[in-house]
């Protein structure tokens, strides 16, 4: 696991090759396998493949052009009825994809759609109105996956700022 945390990095430039079912499949129980608060599990994905769909979901935000260009988007929903934490449980589904992805040899990256908007309407609505999702559910994010047509450096011990944790009480060093 530390060694995937150390690789992973946020991939936006993909080849051309799509992903094969198997690797769709695992991709899908990680998600399913996510924690979420008192197992209430409040969302639910779209698997968006098709590249019609992929072109309008580059339209979704400034800044998420690069998934025109991706083998899938998987496009992260919850319900709030569902549950109260459902910002928490999707955060945690779509880091599970991200890990995931690096897992098993592919370039992925999070485009944030929750609380972001375009100048007419929120990426919310227009992502909801692309795939015809109903409005009891919320769009949370995007994650964009591929086989990797970039190469980033991992992460390093250098990289890590341990001055962020405190050992016991607020202040105090953690050496
Ligand atoms: C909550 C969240 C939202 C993000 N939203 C976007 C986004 O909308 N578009 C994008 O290109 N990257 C997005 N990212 C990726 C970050 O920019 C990226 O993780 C960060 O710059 C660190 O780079 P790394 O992932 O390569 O370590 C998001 C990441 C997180 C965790």
């Amino acid at each position: 696991m530390l060694n995937i945390l150390y690789r992973r990095r946020s991939i936006r430039k993909y080849k051309p090759q799509k992903l094969d079912t198997a690797t769709v499949q695992q991709l899908l129980k990680a998600a399913l396998l996510s924690p979420s608060s008192r197992g209430f599990q409040p969302w639910q994905f779209i698997v968006v493949e098709d590249t019609e769909l992929l072109d309008q979901l580059a339209l979704a935000k400034k800044g998420s052009g690069f998934i025109k260009n991706a083998a899938l988007g998987i496009v992260i929903l919850a319900d709030p009825a569902t549950s109260d934490v459902w910002v928490e449980d999707a955060a945690i589904a779509a880091t599970i994809l991200h890990l995931t992805a690096e897992s098993l040899g592919l370039g992925s990256c999070w485009i944030q759609i929750r609380e972001r908007y375009l100048e007419t309407e929120s990426c919310e609505e227009y992502v909801r109105r692309i795939l015809g999702i109903p409005e009891n559910l919320k769009v949370a994010s995007i994650i964009s996956m591929g086989y990797p047509d970039q190469s980033k450096p991992p992460y390093s011990d250098q990289d890590l700022k341990f001055e962020k944790i405190h050992l016991n009480m607020y202040g105090s060093k953690f050496e």
